[in-house]
């Protein structure tokens, strides 16, 4: 018995047939899907290896024809094709690995190895489902290991723990995981637990009975509850107060919910994906988040890359974003080469929300059609200024507004608290943590500062050191 293997290249042919064989496998080589048919037809192979492009198809979508002539056959699919797109269709073929290209040949040879020994001690085949419309962009390595991870939580009810700079993502990444996965028939609840007012957390993530609380007017039904049979979001988590983990805690140990004011327990049905872009150990050395919480929710941590690190993807992103603009009805543009080695070389600070922004700025005041470097440049020298000569508050409400779009009904008291939360910040870093201080200096009764920190989940413990 030996490895088919389908390859329309034949130097990778012979660099991976040479790679098996030291394994100590044979290598069958074919370079069509027609001649991969043929051999399955006639011949038993412990494994196969197959290419996603080929001359007459694609690798992937005609996998079911492999799956009915070898049902228990490990597949490892490699491709040059780098989007999460051919990563999870991979892994929807019930694929033992997926390789983006390129890859490294030990790896690859070590996992033909690994799969055909777990084959022999099972001998099972597996299910398919068809996926379309992936949102993400960007083939780097770096995205790579975020795919393949994304890939590994998509059948089963794992908790994900989304981490990354602000703007990198992470939401993005949380919808995927839910849109791809085995619960995409269910809803898809987001909380944002930054934006929620501390005293108004628990009644928001469990609910209330009525009369729980003055101004409880009828029985509320919290995003647990709401979330049941799908999804449940639980962003900036790394801003939620103490009460509330513990409250959290509870709910995932035990796996129901008690509403704020009720007595019985709610079984609730419910995959965790939760997102932060703030450091949660040091947090939790000082004693603002609980440990117990963070291993519960950092079962499969899956970590973001800032755009920095990952720079060869801001060409394609810039690209993507001009179309999205197009589709939203701002002028059609076309990115030339040398502007996205331009953009490619900026920082990015606020990562791809940054770039974003910058890009539909770009298609609505551009009046050529196509971009070139000379277009960007001035108005790149104009978004690298603000921090000599800062924009103004109307500005940054309206950016604010269009970012975090606040739930109606609550958009003072989370435009309020989005405002102080820095303000606060900036005092108690001024005066070294000092809460009196602090307060003299915001012309604000100490008692009320005090409050307000401790809604906010600000410890002023933390800013002495900064
Ligand atoms: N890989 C990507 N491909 C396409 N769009 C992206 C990608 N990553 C992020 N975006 C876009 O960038 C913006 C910011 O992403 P998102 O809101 O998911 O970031 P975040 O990590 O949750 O940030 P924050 O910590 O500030 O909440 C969104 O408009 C999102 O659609
Ligand atoms: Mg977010």
């Amino acid at each position: 018995m030996s490895v088919l293997l389908v390859e329309d290249d034949s130097s990778i042919a012979l660099v991976i047939t040479a790679a098996l064989e030291a394994e100590g496998f044979g290598v069958t080589h074919c370079d069509s899907i027609a001649g991969r048919d043929r051999l399955l037809a006639a011949n038993r192979y412990q494994a196969l290896v197959t290419d996603v492009m080929l001359t007459d198809g694609d690798g992937i979508e005609t996998i079911g024809t492999v799956r009915e002539l070898a049902p228990a056959m490990p597949i490892i699919i490699l491709s040059a094709q780098n989007t999460l797109d051919t990563a999870v269709r991979a892994s929807d073929t019930g694929a033992f690995e997926y390789f983006p290209k390129p890859f490294d040949i030990d790896e690859l040879a070590r996992t033909v190895r690994q799969a055909v020994g777990a084959a022999q001690a099972r001998g099972d085949g597996e299910e398919e489902a068809p996926v379309a419309g992936l949102p993400l962009v960007g083939r780097s390595a770096a995205m790579q290991a975020v795919y393949r991870m994304i890939t590994r939580v998509l059948r089963n009810d794992l908790t994900v723990l989304v981490l990354g700079e602000s703007g990198t993502g992470k939401e993005l990444v949380a919808e995927a995981i839910h849109q791809l996965g085995h619960r995409k028939g269910g809803p898809f609840v987001a909380v944002n637990t930054a934006a929620i007012p501390a005293d108004l957390i628990e009644s928001e993530l469990f609910g209330h009975e009525k009369g729980a609380f003055t101004g409880a007017v009828a029985r509320h039904i919290g995003k647990f509850e709401q979330a049941n049979g799908g999804t449940l979001f639980l962003d900036e988590i790394g801003d939620m107060p103490m009460q509330a983990q513990t409250r959290l805690l509870r709910a995932l140990q035990s796996g129901s919910v008690r509403r704020v004011g009720g007595r019985e327990e709610v079984r609730v049905d419910v995959r965790i994906v939760a997102a932060t872009n703030r450091d949660l150990e040091p947090m939790i050395a000082a004693g603002t988040f609980r440990e117990d919480l963070f291993y519960r929710l950092n079962v499969v941590p899956i970590r973001l890359p800032a755009l920095r690190e990952r720079s060869d993807d801001i060409p394609a992103l810039a690209r993507h974003f001009l179309q999205l603009a197009a589709a939203e009805g701002l002028p059609r543009h076309q990115l030339t080469e040398d502007a996205g080695q331009l953009l490619s070389r900026q920082p990015w600070r606020g990562n791809v929300r940054e770039l974003r922004n910058f890009i539909y700025r770009l298609a609505l005041l551009s009046r050529e059609e196509i971009i070139d470097a000379a277009v960007v440049s001035p108005q790149l020298a104009r978004v690298e200024r603000p921090e000599s000569e800062p924009a103004g508050l109307d500005a940054a409400v309206a950016h604010w507004l269009a970012d975090n779009h606040p739930a109606p009904g609550q958009v003072y008291d989370t435009a309020l608290a989005a405002f102080e939360r820095p303000l606060f910040v900036l005092a108690l870093r001024e005066t070294g943590g000092n809460q009196l201080r602090a307060a003299q200096l915001l012309g604000l009764n100490r008692n009320t500062l005090r409050k307000r920190l401790h809604d906010l989940a600000i410890d002023p413990g933390d800013l002495s050191k900064a």
